[in-house]
This record gives structure tokens, C-alpha cells and sequence, in this order.
């Protein structure tokens, strides 16, 4: 192999990504430096927070740079490497994704335990959404059980892991998705009830499955999603908010008619990010590898085939394309 193939961002997006705002471009491969290791990419991940670091705006990831290759969750292996550490055949996670073949230090590379779960998995249940999903509920939040939970986009990457944990911590789970075969699959994960947002309002739903209100919101939406748990939020619930992709693509300011309640039932909002608990990957690990290899936390995945799919995957997370993790096979 001679080259490699990265796609690239060709301009930067107004509202929702368009094809022609990618570019899929050939670099030479060189050879390896001292120190470097080369890895062929077999999984890679698109995720909502990619569409922030396509505007030209400071954030808690830098933009992507025009014409540059893109970068993102990553899992391949090994096929040359000029480091001690790393050797041919190793399975590795890595941020070095919208490409076929990534080169860097050894140091980008982290070596992956062997928990026999499927390889995908370090970009799923035990990758950022499910870390994400992990420490939203269990630190953020902080549940007891019995208490009321209310997530939205339930049958994604975070929030179906946010579903079966949530369950195995004695939450009594409500979990909103767009479409009755998302709703069924969020049921078959445990949640006592699910909102199909598509075909009812929110908040009229959201009554009707908690009547007494919700102590505690896993938001990955925002929007209208936001203002039905403000409405229903009981006194000293607690929100995490974990992701707004509803006003990703949009610059409409978004309307939160009941955000007063706030004030009158004491409510705690706090937003989070994945990369706070970096340095307790290991403690996440411990209690989310047996979970998920001995089939406690289950997962769905829906996957593109091929470097070509990237924009069409990325594209899917917006319009509802995806049923837990979208991923693209390399
Ligand atoms: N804070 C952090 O560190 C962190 C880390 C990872 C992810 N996140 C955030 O967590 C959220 C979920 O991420 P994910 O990776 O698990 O993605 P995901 O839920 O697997 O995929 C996105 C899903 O969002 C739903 N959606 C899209 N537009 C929507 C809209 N306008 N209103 C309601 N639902 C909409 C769609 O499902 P439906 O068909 O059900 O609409 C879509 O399948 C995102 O907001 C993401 O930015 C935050």
C-alpha cells in the first residue's frame, strides 16, 4: 500500500452537512519514524459532537481544519510498527478515524484489554457513548433507586446504554425515540415506558407515562425534549445534559416555554463531558466490561460499509438513520 485515504472537510457547513461539504482525498504513505506505528482502521465512528468542530468556533474540541483530514473514534489493527510497545497484530483505539490508515507516535494508539467483546464495542457500550451514558448517570446524576428517569433519544449510542443501566441501578426508566420500531427496541431494553416523540408531543406523553414527574433527565436532544422535562421535573430533580443535537444543524434560538420551574422546584442542571472521567477509564471499564461481555448491557449497531460511507453515516445521526451505534466497516 502506497497510499492512504482520509476524508476531509471541503468547506464549512450552513445548518445541516451536505455532501459536497466532504472531500475524500489520497496521501502518500511515508515511512515509519522511530517511535511511529502505522494501523489499518476497521471500525470508525461518526458521533452528533463532529458537526460542532465543522463550524470555525473556539469549543471544547478544536475545528476542523479546511482540507485537512477529519479525525474521530477509531479501531484497527497494527500493520507496521517502530515502537517497543506497540506490535504488529495489536487491536487499538485511537482518535485517528475518517481515514483508512493512520500513522502517528506510539503514544496515539492505546492498546486494548482483552475482555473478549466484540471490537466494535471499545466505539460503543465501551467507548464514549457508553462512558458517556456511564458517568452522566452514575456521577452527574447520581440515582437512587425507585427514582423516575426520563432519557431522550433512548434508542442511540448513549441513550440505550443509558436505558440498561439506569434498569440494572433500579431506575424506573422512560425513554423517548422517533418511530414505533425504536420504541419497541427501547422497550425490549427494559425501559417500563417509551414516548414516540414522532407521533405525539412530548410533554402530553411524558405526563401520562410519569404522572407524579420525573426526578432525573439524561438529555441528549434538547429542544422540545428540554421543556417537557422542565415541566414535569419534580422538586430537586436533577438533569444531566449530555447533548442538544437538536439545535446542532439550526441557529433558531431554542424556546424552553417552562424553563421557570426551575427556580420553583429547585431543579439542578449541570452539563458534562465524556473526557472529565478520562482518567477513570479503568474504573469504567471494571464495571462496564463484565456488564457488557456477560450480555447485561446489549447493543445494536447500524453499519456502513467502506471509507466511501463516511458523509452517509455521519448524515444518518441527524435525520434518525441509526438504531444504536452508527458505525462505518472498514
Ligand atoms: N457530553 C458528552 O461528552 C457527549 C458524548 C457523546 C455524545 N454526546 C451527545 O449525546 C447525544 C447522543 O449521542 P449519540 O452518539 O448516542 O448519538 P445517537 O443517539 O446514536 O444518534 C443520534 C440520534 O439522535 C436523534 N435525533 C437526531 N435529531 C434529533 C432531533 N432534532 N430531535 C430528537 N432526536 C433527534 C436520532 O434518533 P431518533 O430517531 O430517536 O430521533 C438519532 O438517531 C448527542 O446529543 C451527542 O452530541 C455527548
Amino acid at each position: 500500500m502506497t497510499n492512504a485515504r482520509a476524508w476531509t472537510l471541503k468547506q464549512r457547513p450552513q445548518g445541516m452537512p451536505a455532501h459536497s461539504d466532504f472531500e475524500l482525498k489520497e496521501q502518500p504513505l511515508a515511512p515509519l519514524q522511530d517511535g511511529e506505528v502505522r494501523v489499518g482502521n476497521e471500525w470508525l465512528s461518526v458521533d452528533p459532537y463532529m458537526r460542532g468542530r465543522m463550524n470555525d468556533v473556539k469549543s471544547y474540541v478544536p475545528p476542523f481544519q479546511l482540507g485537512e483530514p477529519m479525525d474521530g473514534g477509531a479501531v484497527g489493527r497494527v500493520i507496521e510498527s517502530r515502537a517497543d510497545s506497540h506490535k504488529e497484530g495489536d487491536l487499538v483505539q485511537h482518535m485517528l478515524g475518517w481515514r483508512d490508515v493512520a500513522t502517528a507516535p506510539a503514544a496515539a494508539f492505546n492498546k486494548l484489554p482483552a475482555l473478549g467483546v466484540a471490537d466494535h464495542q471499545w466505539l460503543g457500550n465501551l467507548g464514549l457513548p457508553g462512558g458517556t451514558a456511564y458517568w452522566g448517570l452514575m456521577d452527574v446524576l447520581r440515582p437512587e433507586p425507585g427514582q423516575t428517569l426520563f432519557v431522550s433519544a433512548a434508542a442511540g449510542a448513549v441513550g440505550s446504554a443509558v436505558v440498561q443501566i439506569a434498569k440494572a441501578k433500579g431506575l424506573n426508566v422512560i425513554g423517548s425515540a422517533g418511530g414505533a420500531d425504536k420504541c419497541a427496541w427501547v422497550k425490549e431494553l427494559g425501559a417500563d415506558a417509551v414516548i414516540d416523540y414522532k407521533a405525539q408531543p412530548v410533554l402530553k406523553a411524558l405526563y401520562e407515562a410519569a404522572p407524579k414527574g420525573i426526578d432525573l433527565y439524561f438529555d441528549n436532544v434538547g429542544g422540545e425534549h428540554l421543556d417537557a422535562a422542565f415541566a414535569t421535573g419534580r422538586n430537586n430533580a436533577r438533569f444531566a445534559i449530555c447533548g442538544l443535537i437538536d439545535a446542532y444543524n439550526t441557529t433558531e434560538p431554542t424556546k424552553l416555554r417552562y424553563l421557570a420551574r426551575i427556580i420553583a422546584a429547585r431543579i439542578t442542571v449541570r452539563g458534562f463531558l465524556f473526557t472529565d472521567y478520562i482518567g477513570r477509564m479503568g474504573e469504567f471499564y471494571g464495571e462496564m466490561g463484565p456488564l457488557v461481555a456477560g450480555g447485561k448491557v446489549t447493543s445494536r449497531e447500524t453499519v456502513h460499509d467502506g471509507l466511501d460511507a463516511m458523509p452517509d453515516a455521519f448524515l444518518g445521526l441527524f435525520s434518525g438513520g441509526n438504531m444504536g451505534k452508527m458505525l462505518v466497516r472498514l
